[in-house]
């Protein structure tokens, strides 16, 4: 739930090397062309088979955002504008939001994850009230786990087998938990 209203229109978080900004079709190519098959191989969303499926993904992301049902940013380099993946709250009007985030393959290893999802969780802590961020990972991806493992999440290490829209694609979800401030 929203502690205050929030101007949807300058919602923006800058963070010391990178800019989070609501996602809008300026971002369908980028989107199409690197969330694939590599990037999503243990989440629960599929890459896009054409661009059009992109362009509705995001309209749907933008009227959700208007309503504040979900918070879809993208991730943004700071000085070049550069596109770098996507980070979003998926129903922050629950008392257990879920955190995503996703970077492209070619700017991996260079910690852009570290702010974009500190700095959210803090706007969260600002402007939501909920009991606790839940972030879902499978446990065999390895530097996922690391993000809520390095910003203090807890978890008991239960699996939970979750089917995905790929039949083949059988996700062994343990999940993180941090709480509200
Ligand atoms: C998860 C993600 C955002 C992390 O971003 P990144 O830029 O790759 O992260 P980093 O470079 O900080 O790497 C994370 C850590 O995992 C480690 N790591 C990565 N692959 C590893 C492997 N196979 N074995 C051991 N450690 C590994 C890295 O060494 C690094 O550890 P360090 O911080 O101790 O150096 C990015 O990999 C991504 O978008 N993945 C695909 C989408 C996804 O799975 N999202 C999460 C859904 S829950």
């Amino acid at each position: 739930m929203l502690k205050q209203q929030i101007d949807r229109e300058s919602f923006k978080i800058e963070t010391s090397k990178s800019i989070l900004s609501p996602i809008t079709t300026q971002y369908a190519q980028d989107i199409f062309k690197e969330f694939d098959e590599e990037i999503t191989k243990y989440m629960f969303p599929i890459p896009a088979k054409n661009i059009s499926e992109t362009i509705d993904f995001i309209n749907h992301s933008i009227k959700k955002n208007l309503a504040w049902k979900n918070i879809q940013l993208v991730i943004l380099d700071k000085s070049t504008k550069e596109f770098l993946g996507c980070v979003w709250l998926h129903e922050p009007e629950t008392s257990t939001p879920e955190l995503w985030i996703w970077i492209k393959k070619p700017v991996h290893w260079k910690k852009y994850w570290f702010e974009a999802v500190q700095q959210l969780k803090l706007r969260a802590d600002e402007n939501i009230i909920f009991d606790y961020l839940i972030y879902p990972v499978d446990h065999r991806n390895i530097s996922s786990c690391k993000i809520p493992e390095r910003l203090w999440w807890t978890t008991d290490w239960k699996i939970e087998l979750k089917k995905t829209p790929d039949p083949k694609k059988i996700l062994e979800s343990i999940t993180y938990k941090i709480y509200s401030k």
